[in-house]
């Protein structure tokens, strides 16, 4: 209904190339929008018509995990609005999807990428990435554990995943392959190993953390940074009682009244001014519209400067188990969990 109303009105094509103009280029030379539809958290009832509503407001970038558990979901919207005639060509859509911590040895990897496909109804993902470098007993429970409550970690090497993910490129299942959660030595670690480098890595990122030596680090290295959680989730099931508000910071409001811009948008246009590619996430058409609609002013070098004094080196995304009353970071002990290195 929405697409016959803008055809009518010779708005479709305008709004799919506003969308497609913001984007950086990979190493693989594939364009990948700047913005994108992030899907955790979205729940199952709500995900497919977010997605569907996301497409048509002109989103061309969707970030996926099978972790999520809402990939099915996802599926079906694009099933109706992808293809030739649709909303959406295939070809103008990015779909990033993640290889689940269960799925590290790599005889698990072109099943569970083949999974996310079927899911997804594609026949192949701009990108797949390792959505964290320490892995699970392997199998098909997601989080699985010990009697005594804690999680059972299994120790593949992240390289011989990674060898894995090489595969699927060569078999066209994906157009390219990248990590998430990894830190800058782990990053080098696969790099020094690879034969088809990583185009993307992807982090929790935000003014409150804004990741500058990593973000150096890569960008050095020839990969593109993807901010998870750019206006600090909100939406989290479990928060620190102390944690501070970034949507609600006085800074940021300040330039967002300056530019008739929500904060949200300011946060994203920061990101997107260096660089970074954002993945906020809302099942809110009003705020996915809003989130979309950070390419029409620009923050001035000082006013991009002040968001950069405004971080914490502030995580808020730590897997956490509480042991003796206390919050604790669940995985910290496993040998490849990547937040014990400073960056
Ligand atoms: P909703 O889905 O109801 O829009 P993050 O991307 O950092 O994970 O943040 C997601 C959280 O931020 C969700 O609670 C989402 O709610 C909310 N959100 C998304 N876009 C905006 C916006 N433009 N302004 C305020 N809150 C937003």
């Amino acid at each position: 209904m929405l697409r016959t109303m803008l055809k009518f009105a010779g708005l479709l094509d305008m709004r799919v190339k506003m969308s497609t103009s913001n984007y950086v280029v990979l190493n693989t030379g594939q364009k990948m929008p700047l913005i994108g539809l992030g899907t955790w958290k979205s729940a199952p009832g709500e995900v497919k018509e977010a997605v569907q509503n996301a497409l048509e407001t002109g989103y061309r970038h969707i970030d996926c995990a099978a972790v999520y558990n809402n990939e099915a979901e996802i599926g079906e919207t694009l099933k109706e609005t992808v293809g030739t005639d649709k909303i959406v060509r295939r070809e103008e859509l990015f779909v990033t999807s993640k290889l689940w911590n269960t799925k590290h040895h790599p005889e698990d990897v072109e099943p569970s990428c083949r999974k996310s496909l079927e899911d997804l109804k594609l026949t192949y993902l701009d990108l797949y990435l390792i959505h964290w470098p320490y892995a699970f007993q392997q199998g098909d429970v997601p989080f699985p554990k010990n009697p005594d409550g804690t999680v059972q970690y299994d120790y593949t090497d992240y390289k011989e995943t990674w060898k894995a993910m090489e595969g699927l490129v060569e078999k066209g299942l994906v157009k390219a392959i990248g990590l998430s959660n990894f830190n800058s030595r782990q990053i080098d670690d696969v790099i020094a190993k690879a034969t088809i480098k990583p185009a993307v890595l992807q982090v929790e990122c935000h003014p409150y953390f804004a990741q500058n030596e990593l973000i150096a680090h890569c960008q050095k290295r020839g990969l593109v940074v993807t901010a998870y959680s750019p206006l600090g989730s909100s939406d989290r099931m479990w928060k620190a009682p102390d944690e501070p508000i970034l949507l609600e910071d006085t800074n940021i409001k300040t330039l967002a009244d300056k530019y008739g811009k929500s904060p949200a948008q300011v946060m994203l246009r920061w990101q997107v001014q260096r660089g970074v590619v954002a993945i906020p996430k809302s099942v809110n058409p009003a705020r996915m519209a809003q989130n979309l609609q950070v390419f029409d002013f620009t923050l001035t070098e000082d006013e991009m400067k002040t968001i950069g004094t405004l971080n914490r080196n502030w995580r808020y995304i730590v897997p956490k188990i509480v042991v003796d009353n206390k919050s604790v970071a669940r995985d910290a002990l496993h040998p490849h969990y990547p937040f014990n290195d400073p960056y």
